[in-house]
């Protein structure tokens, strides 16, 4: 009897033994918290995302927010506008989180390009802004909000126009009635590698560096497709404009000149993301034929691939209140450009619709 107690004793206490070492490899807490580590920081983190509750729990406690992954421009809504506000906020921009891309973000968003990118100044959040920002939270780049573009609400000038107050926003409206300060020369300007019909080394054959860039790869797929582009008459500045409409008033009267020629200030040329192209077929000319060759034709079809507009479309004169120019094209993005072609709007529609 004392035997079996003994044998029965030992026989217990090892199958307790073996279960308790069961039960204790059944937690596998290295494999799980590596599973969990890799999927942390291989995936990136979506800030509309409640599925991984760490994230959200961590984020919650360092208050960091979190950048979106996606472009952002004027008029975007939603949660990923409301974090990337957010930071703006953090970074120092007095501005509101209205879950709007509205003109104070794209504002901050300009601001912060000019102090940290001077090559892509648009406005748009993109993911080169992204890193950026990045560098910021991290304080591994200063920057002090405002300093390259003051906060400017938009104001009258004494002949009731609105004075643009961000002139380097790539969707700026400049027309009759909203126009560039005197002051204003795009501090970006380059000179786009495209054919031009004279070899001098004019400030006309500048644009600003986003749409040099965008200009060069529209002049590249023209060329693929056989169509014999070239580009006559990109930026002007304030007084340059002002000699180009003194001539036409004196030509034509005030009132002829002002269907095709801008008043100084009111003149897309003085942003920096026009450019007025043309062909041998009209003798490089800018004149309405242009529309019906096949350069004309192949910009109607193509330009808006590459972010430009036709900016003074057939049928529209009275809301651009300039006549129908086929060689005009103005910049305005990729997202932009698609939507104006599409739905056949100007500028104007457009961005009354963002506002
Ligand atoms: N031709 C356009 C309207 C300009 O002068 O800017
Ligand atoms: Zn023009």
């Amino acid at each position: 009897m004392i035997m079996f107690n003994k044998y029965c004793r030992t026989f217990i206490l090892m199958a307790l033994t073996i279960l308790i070492a069961t039960a204790c490899n059944a937690t596998p807490n290295e494999p799980t918290d590596t599973k969990e580590n890799v999927s942390e920081t291989a995936t990136p983190k979506n800030p509309d995302s409640q599925q991984n509750p760490q994230v959200d729990k961590q984020d919650d406690t360092t208050n960091k927010p979190t950048l979106p992954f996606s472009e952002l421009q004027k008029g975007d809504t939603g949660k990923q506008v409301s974090n990337l506000q957010q930071v703006l906020i953090q970074a120092g921009y007095a501005i509101k989180n209205t879950d709007v891309y509205d003109s104070e973000t794209v504002w901050a968003i300009t601001d912060f390009q000019m102090q940290t990118s001077k090559e892509m100044i648009t406005g748009i959040y993109t993911l080169k802004t992204k890193q950026l920002l990045e560098k910021v939270l991290a304080n591994q780049l200063a920057i002090t909000p405002g300093k390259a573009l003051p906060w400017k609400k938009s104001e009258l000038t004494a002949d009731k126009k609105v004075e643009v107050s961000n002139p380097y926003e790539i969707l700026v409206l400049v027309n009759k009635s909203h126009a560039l300060p005197e002051t204003f020369i795009p501090e970006d300007l380059v000179t786009p590698a495209v054919r031009f019909p004279f070899s001098e080394d004019l400030p006309k054959k500048q644009m600003r560096k986003p749409a040099a860039e965008a200009l060069e790869k529209m002049f590249a797929a023209a060329d693929k497709a056989g169509v014999d582009l070239f580009a006559q008459s990109g930026y002007r500045s304030f007084t340059r404009q002002q000699s180009i409409f003194a001539a036409n008033v004196s030509k034509n009267g005030e009132e002829a000149a002002n269907k095709y020629s801008a008043r100084p200030g009111e003149s897309e040329h003085q942003t920096g993301l026009t450019m007025d192209v043309t062909s041998p077929a009209v003798s490089f000319d800018l004149i309405i034929e242009f529309g019906e060759t096949p350069e004309g034709k192949w910009i109607q079809t193509h330009a808006s691939e590459f972010g430009f507009i036709i900016r003074y479309p057939k049928g529209k004169e009275e809301i651009t209140k300039y006549q129908y120019e086929p060689w005009h094209l103005r910049f305005v993005g990729k997202k932009a450009a698609k939507e104006i072609t599409d739905n056949k709007l100007t500028l104007e529609e457009y961005v009354e619709k963002l506002n």
